[in-house]
């Protein structure tokens, strides 16, 4: 549960030009937001726009150092400048803003400082856990001399909760449901542990704990895929243990291995591999070479989410697709009982995913007794494997109690919404990024009296 220094949602009518840097897991995207508020003649869903571009994030670089990461980034800022003739525009003296949007989890004692707690989603750079990501990527901007003026850190979550609820103000919760598994919310600030912890250790005036009214807000970044780290409360299967074995944190983000876009395709190979090894799938192919055996097969890491619903989303008889499917990405050729059972496995997988993600959601309206409103989500498990949102709202009916509702159906009888929903989050660690970025600078402004 970390303190993401963001106080409020957005009014809707922040303005003006923006820098963000966003790592993700395969790309690194900088994007020139530009914010138009409600003087804009445009819909609402386009209050904003965006010139981006997208740079590959290498295997290599992805285990490198830190000096190779923060070098790339600042290279890729200063080509993204000069490209969009943004270095004629700005100077030291008028820097461009920058918001950064770091989807790790990072403890912050302000908002434009993040220290890297542990690396996920596979990443594992040398020489940044334990240090604040922030300085290490100003040592960099410094260095080359770019007009620009590091913000503020933002985590995905934070980014999507405050994007979505620019344009929709009953947005509750920001979710990623992709690569990784997160969520975020606006807790009460006298209700945050931390905080307090923080104001009796010390006389520090930055504690919004002891100027602001109760009822003032702060967003929380929950990191619950750091959840049952102990593995004391989650049932584990062979598969999820093995997955969890040869991560290259072992022990850690108990919850989102279990759930997330980047370990469902690996749960469902490592099942496939264990019964092939049993004869029990594969075997009867008339291939020279048995296919259980199919290198591609014994790649770890080798399927992603989008072939996993491939699989489970053929509802032909012969299940042509599925077959199909498991040919080109496994390198197995597999008969249509085959077929069938990876396609029940691969309902499993998913089913479990997707339940485990609606009870972090559910905990946090649990807490903070949200009963109604929108959870804005993201990410390719949410976006991209079609019966996600249903089994996700069926286990909300189930968890939160509406149980008068139909938990796997289409929602009550009456057609009526569920209390709480999800619905597509807005770009977060864009414009979301963007918009926390304009925030922070008002707030200096209004501080130094500007
Ligand atoms: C990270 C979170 C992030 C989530 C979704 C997790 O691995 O720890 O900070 O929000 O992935 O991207």
């Amino acid at each position: 549960m970390n303190v993401a220094w963001v106080h409020s949602l957005p009014r809707g009518t922040e303005t003006g030009e923006y820098l963000t840097i966003d790592l993700g897991g395969t790309n690194l995207r900088i994007c020139k937001v530009t914010l138009h508020g409600t003087s804009s003649s445009s819909p609402p869903s386009s209050k904003s726009s965006l010139d981006q571009e997208q740079y590959r994030i290498s295997e290599s670089l992805k285990t490198g150092t830190a000096e190779e990461l923060w070098t790339y980034i600042a290279e890729k800022l200063a080509d993204f400048l000069t490209t969009k003739g943004l270095d004629r525009q700005y100077t030291a003296q008028k820097p461009m803003p920058l918001g950064f949007t770091f989807s790790y989890p990072a403890t912050q004692d302000r908002i434009d400082h993040a220290v890297l707690q542990t690396w996920t989603k596979g990443f594992d750079i040398k020489g940044v856990e334990g240090q604040d990501v922030a300085a290490q990527l100003r040592e960099k901007i410094a260095q080359r001399k770019l007009p620009i003026d590091l913000i503020c850190v933002v985590n995905d979550t934070v980014g999507a909760l405050m994007a979505s609820a620019y344009n929709d103000p009953d947005t509750i919760i920001g979710a990623i449901f992709g690569t990784g598994c997160n969520a975020a919310y606006m807790s009460s600030i006298s209700s945050i542990k931390k905080l307090a912890t923080r104001s009796s250790s010390s006389n520090d005036d930055t504690n919004p704990q002891k100027k602001d009214s109760t009822d003032a807000k702060m967003a929380i970044n929950c990191e619950y895929g750091a959840f049952d780290n102990a593995h004391a409360v989650l049932p584990l299967t062979q598969y999820d243990t093995a997955i969890d074995a040869a991560s290259p944190r072992p022990g850690e983000q108990a919850f989102e291995k279990l759930s997330a876009g980047l370990y469902l395709g690996e749960i469902f190979r490592l099942i496939l591999v264990d019964l092939a090894s049993q004869n029990l799938l594969f075997s009867t192919s008339t291939s020279p070479s048995p296919s259980s055996s199919s290198p591609k097969l014994q790649t770890p890491y080798v399927l992603d989410t989008g072939a996993l619903s491939a699989i489970e989303d053929d509802a032909s008889p012969d299940l042509s697709t599925a077959r199909a499917t498991l040919t080109s990405t496994l390198g197995v050729t597999a008969t249509a009982q085959d077929a069938q059972a990876a396609r029940a496995i691969a309902q499993m997988v998913a089913t479990r995913g997707a339940r485990l993600c609606a009870c972090g959601v559910a905990a946090i309206c649990g807490m903070e007794s949200i009963e109604r409103g929108h959870v804005a989500a993201d990410g390719s498990v949410a976006n991209k494997h079609p019966r996600f949102k249903k089994r996700w709202a069926g286990a909300m009916r189930e968890v939160l109690g509406w149980g008068d509702r139909n938990v796997y159906g289409d929602g009550d009888e009456s057609g009526e919404e569920d209390p709480i929903v999800i619905t597509s989050a807005e770009d977060g660690s864009g414009v979301g990024c963007g918009i926390i970025c304009a925030v922070e600078v008002e707030r200096r402004r209004r501080v130094s009296g500007g």
